[in-house]
């Protein structure tokens, strides 16, 4: 069947599940718009959880890493003596300096300490942020010491991922982070200690790179080199729309996907003859995009996964108002997106691939083999979020039309610009 015939039977059924979303054209004006850049910024970054990042990053008291997030400012997060985890403005309360820093001052840095000390003048503060030294303290005048410090915001941890959120007064992490999507807490993300990261800057608006993950339309397409150059047959080999689940609750989204059956265990010499082609070197290291073969056994998995019950699932992909997705595959590992807005045309964006730690070396392989591969797909979606955003900015064009299966991007977007929009009526008030 050719995937436009396969198209139309996944027509209608979603989306009308969802009325307020609507199914007519939408602007993307909010992905090229200056002015709604800003107000963006104000009302979504600055007032949202945002996750920042791994308990394993912070091992010890005193360990800490710096966030230099775009628009939000330099920030330290760092273990406090009772296990807890506080997030510190990187400023000095005596003249401003960037506190935490290495070699460059703009560079993110990472370590370990009792006391932040100030590199100026060298004040020092505790893990808490609270000033515990002044240099030539009897010269200054009328000093309140107890208020003096690098002031803190809002830093809470939800099964080992650490969030921050700007706002004077925010809602509790688990409550931001509702009942479908907390209900996660059950994987083992803490057996996941093999990472594999990976980070660019691209030239585009942020939320049309996270367009490129709501939706399984694109990977002929854009993929098709690694799925099948001849078009006709990567169309054949994606699976049919009405094949996916999605779930919108709320600002949070879910959508599981089908994948391939891992292949059956290796017989000693039965590889074949090599051959310049991409499938058979996912067969030589037994691994490719959808995960390594030879699947590690991490435990049972919670009930909440897969919950459309698709019968050869693939992953399920958790997206978490406003940046970050959280991609659970089948073969016990796991995957992060992030998308940190720099400008109205361009955004940091973030990938890390977590296994449990390989046994042997040829699952280490297995495990390279996955992150080069799922890193190359994540490139070339990159590439095309760079053509659709310079397009987008010469307003030729101004209505852009979502199918059935694209009903994710037109929630993101709906979630953006109302979060916007009472934002501004607030403030009108
Ligand atoms: S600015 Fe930090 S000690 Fe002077
Ligand atoms: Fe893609």
């Amino acid at each position: 069947m050719a995937i436009q015939e396969r198209l139309a039977t996944g027509k209608g059924k979603f989306t009308p599940r969802y009325p307020e979303l609507g199914t007519g054209p939408v602007s993307y004006e909010d992905c090229i718009s200056e002015e709604f850049f800003a107000a963006e910024r104000e009302a979504v970054f600055k007032r949202s959880w945002l996750k920042v990042g791994r308990m394993e990053q912070l091992p010890h008291t005193g360990s800490y890493f710096t966030r230099e997030l775009a628009g939000l400012g330099s920030i330290v997060i760092v273990r406090q003596a009772d296990g807890s985890v506080k997030a510190l403005h990187n400023v000095c309360a005596h003249r401003g300096n960037k506190v935490v820093w290495q070699e460059h001052p703009a560079e993110e840095s990472q370590g370990s300490c009792r006391v932040f000390s100030c590199k100026y003048h060298g004040w020092r503060y505790g893990l808490d942020g609270k000033v515990a030294h002044i240099t030539n303290e009897d010269q200054f005048f009328d000093l309140d010491r107890d208020s003096l410090g690098m002031p803190s915001l809002h830093c809470d941890v939800w099964a080992g991922f650490i969030f921050v959120n700007s706002a004077e007064h925010a809602e509790p992490l688990r409550a931001f982070l509702g009942e479908r999507f907390g209900e996660l807490d059950a994987y083992p993300f803490e057996q996941m200690t093999q990472r594999f990261g990976y980070k660019t800057t691209v030239k585009g608006n942020w939320k049309l790179s996270i367009d490129t993950i709501l939706e399984w339309y694109h990977p002929p397409y854009v993929h098709g080199r690694f799925i099948n150059p001849d078009v006709s047959k990567a169309e054949k080999m994606v699976p049919p729309p009405d094949a996916y689940h999605y779930d919108l609750f709320t600002s949070h989204m879910l959508n599981s996907v089908p994948g391939p059956p891992p292949l059956p265990p290796r017989e000693p010499g039965s590889l074949g003859p090599a051959k310049r082609d991409q499938r058979w070197i996912y067969k030589l290291f037994r691994a490719g995009l959808f995960g390594p073969d030879d699947i590690p056994d991490v435990g049972p998995m919670p009930a909440a996964l897969n919950s459309g019950r698709i019968q050869s699932w693939g992953n399920d992909a958790f997206w978490l108002f406003p940046n970050f997705s959280v991609q659970i595959w089948a073969r016990n590992y796991y995957i992060t997106y992030q998308y940190w807005p720099e400008s109205v045309d361009s955004h940091t964006y973030e990938l890390d691939i977590y296994f449990p730690e390989p046994p042997t070396a040829s699952e280490r392989l297995a495990q390279e083999m996955v992150a080069d591969t799922t890193i190359e797909f994540a490139m070339q979606d990159c590439n095309t979020v760079e053509a659709t955003h310079s397009a987008l900015a010469t307003r030729a064009n101004r209505q852009f039309h979502l199918s059935d299966q694209e009903l994710m991007i037109r929630n993101f977007h709906k979630v953006v610009r109302d979060t916007v929009a009472a934002h501004r009526n607030l403030g009108d008030e």
